[in-house]
């Protein structure tokens, strides 16, 4: 465990740059793997749980290196080429790795074992498990559909045609990926849209992939199987999740005006920032521009006074990962912020509503939990008194710490977090940025 104090710094000022997207460089990784030839991916997020991503790609053959510059090469072995690892594939505290590597794997003739740290190891494999299952892979998993788990690949992998019973990103793309290496259309229906950067990225290296919007409104997406994939140049862009916490810190803390430079805005993540600008945050785009086929922008916010607001549940797979921080910024508004519809919170790294409702009412907060929410009486402005006595408790979940380091910011005695390692999961640089926006 690695515990720290985050108190008051004073307001955060000048500009800084968040690293790359973590969605986009998982996905990066694994089609610069499958392709034939040379990737080149700039601006890669060198998170744990994309190296996880990597280290697996290495186990099933592809060659993944950083050169010099920070660019990192990967030199793909073709769709059909994977090969059967040696070892167990440590996924580490990465869900977006393991359920798209079980998809990939799912239609190679290999045999893989997934293993994973304690969070990763309660979560529910069960809705990658099912649809997979179809195709003719089959799975042992520890009870509950849980991790450890083997996949064993089918050899004649069947095309599906799975509508989501989750708005799930994961699900969705497992699907695609095991597409990759199947005769025939894989069609996914997707009722709910979620984060479209397998479908971007897919197309981008050259598969044959179409979406169109049925009579009932959901989004119908075919990939064409036996797929070739051409080597790309890819930048990835800033990755808005991270971004997040630099937002609500600035927005809550007295006296702020920061530039955060690189910020992605995919419609499919952006909602956050709608949301707090409802809520009265003064949230300026700079520079809007096209990195890597997606909109990005400078985003400059300054300190503002939060209004509480009833969140439309329709935005919430638009902004699933940036709840914990809208609770932050929720518990420093004037007034009530109600969200619903939240019940995929409980099975990410941690049980969201739960853990967050625990620590920010060791903070101060006046919080209440429902069975898919949290509502949220806010200060109105003020910091909140702090978490000094005990730690809170994260839970090996990076988005607990970092929401918490950021309600510590703003607070007036300061909130100890319990342990601060998970957060080079997404975002290893963040308490340098810290340090360099309280310090400019
Ligand atoms: C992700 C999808 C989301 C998100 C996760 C990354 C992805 O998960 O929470 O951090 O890269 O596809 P779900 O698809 O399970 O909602």
């Amino acid at each position: 465990m690695r515990p720290r104090r985050f108190s008051a710094q004073g307001p955060l000022k000048g500009r800084i740059c968040v690293p790359g997207d973590k969605s986009i460089s998982h996905r990066s990784i694994m089609l610069g793997a499958l392709a034939v030839g040379e990737t080149r991916v700039t601006g890669l997020l060198e998170g744990e749980d994309v190296l996880s991503t990597a280290a697996a790609m290495r186990a099933m053959g592809a060659t993944i290196e950083r050169q010099a510059n920070g660019d990192w090469l990967v030199a793909g072995v073709g769709v059909g080429g994977l090969l059967q690892p040696t070892g167990a594939l440590d996924m580490g505290n990465s869900g977006t790795s393991t359920r798209l590597l079980m998809g990939l794997v799912a239609s190679h003739p290999i045999t893989a074992c997934f293993v994973g740290d304690a969070s990763l190891s309660k979560r529910p494999m069960g809705r990658v498990i099912d649809p997979l299952s179809q195709t003719g892979a089959r799975f042992t998993a520890y009870p509950g559909g849980r991790l450890p788990l083997i996949v064993e690949g089918a050899a004649t992998p069947v095309p599906l045609t799975y509508r989501l019973p989750v708005a799930s990103a994961q699900v969705k793309s497992a699907v695609l990926l095991a597409g990759l290496n199947t005769p025939g259309v894989t069609t996914v229906i997707e009722p709910i849209p979620t984060r479209d950067h397998s479908e971007r990225m897919l197309r981008g290296f050259g598969a044959d992939l179409s979406v169109e919007i049925d009579s009932d409104g959901a989004r119908v997406i075919r990939l064409s199987g036996e797929a070739e994939l051409k080597p790309q140049t890819i930048t990835v862009p800033g990755d808005p999740s991270s971004a997040a916490f630099f937002v609500v810190a600035a927005l809550i803390v007295p006296g702020s005006d920061l530039v955060i430079e690189n910020v992605g805005l995919n419609p499919t993540r952006a909602a956050l920032f709608d949301v707090l600008r409802l809520m009265g945050g003064s949230i300026e785009e700079l520079d809007r521009r096209d990195v890597g086929g997606e909109p990005v922008a400078d985003l400059r916010v300054r300190a503002s006074t939060l209004t509480g607001i009833d969140v439309d549940p329709a935005v919430v797979p638009s902004m699933v990962d940036e709840f914990p921080v809208l609770f932050v910024a929720a518990a420093h508004a004037q007034g009530r912020t109600v969200t619903r519809g939240l019940e995929e919170l409980r099975v990410k790294e941690s049980d969201r509503i739960t853990v967050m409702r625990v620590a920010l009412e060791q903070a101060g907060a006046r919080v209440q939990e429902t069975e898919d929410g949290l509502i949220i009486d806010g200060t109105g402005g003020e910091g909140l008194r702090g978490a000094n006595n005990q730690p809170v408790a994260t839970h090996l979940d990076h988005r607990i710490a970092m929401s918490m380091a950021v309600a510590g910011l703003a607070s007036q005695g300061g909130v100890e977090v319990d342990d601060t390692r998970p957060i080079t999961t997404s975002f290893p640089v963040f308490e340098q940025l810290i340090a360099s926006a309280t310090a400019a």
